[in-house]
């Protein structure tokens, strides 16, 4: 698709949804950069309009139905806003973390996007680009709900590329692996699984196999610049990389069977005792 008209983008307060908004604006696009604090978005009008952008800010929490404001001649929607939350041990994690976990990275999501679709199709159509995670390959013990609630939205999207190719709406969803945000900044922390005993050799091995990953990310600004390109890319694939972890991660699950992908992770993480 050609750089122009409206894109609008949620959760563009800070990190990759405040890269992505600088980016769609340097490409050619009118960005409406939305977030629940459109305070914290003072300077990023003065940034696009440096290299010749034009964006604005605008209150949007996707949790909250009433802010939702879809402008007339959309054509990129880019469902960034999410949230995660702690590592626990499935029978440990209170139905509440559940329940916000799918509120603001399912449920918004899916708020924003059905309320898009009309304005999308007036337009002659355009890209839906969902951000999930790479952790979706890699079936990590303790990361059940934020992966389950990003599953959702990987599935979501799939009957969505379908459903709505008719309408020259193209869906995009894109994998990050490692992005230096916030966001990846607090997913250093030990595993809250720890806490748990019969959990806690197994946790110990999560934190010891994240531990070299822990150095290894990729600059927001560069993965939005590989995801606007994934948004004009009309000949794409559904799933796309925006980052190097991301991308060895996504063409490895793309070699391999399910069932491969998860003896991987029982043999890193449950071995077989010795006297099994
Ligand atoms: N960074 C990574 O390595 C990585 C890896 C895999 C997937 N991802 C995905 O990429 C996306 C962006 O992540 P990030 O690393 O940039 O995260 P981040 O630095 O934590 O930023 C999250 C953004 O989402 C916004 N947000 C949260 N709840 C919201 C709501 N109810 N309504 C509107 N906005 C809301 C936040 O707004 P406030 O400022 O108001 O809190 C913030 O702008 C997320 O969907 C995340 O799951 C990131």
């Amino acid at each position: 698709m050609k750089a122009e008209g409206i894109a609008l983008v949620t959760g563009a307060s800070r990190g990759i949804g405040r890269a992505v908004s600088l980016e769609l604006a340097r490409r050619g696009f009118e960005v409406v950069a939305t977030m629940r604090r459109p305070e914290a978005g003072e300077g990023l009008p003065a940034e696009a309009k440096r290299e010749g952008g034009r964006l604005h800010v605008e209150a949007l929490d996707v949790n909250d139905p009433e802010s939702i404001r879809i402008p007339d001649g959309i054509r990129v929607l880019v469902n960034n806003a999410g949230v995660e939350g702690p590592y626990l041990p499935v029978e440990h994690a209170p139905m509440s973390v559940w329940r916000e976990m799918f509120e603001t990275n399912f449920f918004g999501l899916l708020e924003v996007t059905r309320r898009a679709l009309p304005k999308l199709r007036q337009s002659g159509g355009g890209v839906v680009c969902n951000l999930t995670t790479a952790s979706l390959l890699v079936p990590m013990p303790f990361f059940a709900a934020y992966r389950a609630s990003k599953a959702a939205v990987s599935a979501l999207g799939e009957s969505l590329r379908t459903e709505l190719a008719p309408f020259g709406i193209r869906l995009v969803e894109v994998l990050p692996g490692a992005i230096d945000t916030d966001m990846f900044a607090g997913s250093k922390r030990p595993p809250e699984a720890l806490g748990f005993e019969p959990y806690r050799p197994q946790a110990e091995r999560v934190q010891a196999t994240r531990e070299p990953m822990r150095d290894v990310f990729t600059p927001s600004p560069v993965a939005a610049a590989a995801i606007v390109d994934s948004i004009l890319d009309d000949q794409g694939p559904l799933r796309h990389a925006c980052d190097p972890m991301g991308a060895g991660l996504l063409t490895g699950w793309r070699q391999s069977s399910d069932e491969e992908a998860m003896q991987g992770m029982l043999n890193l993480f449950a071995p077989p005792s010795d006297d099994a």
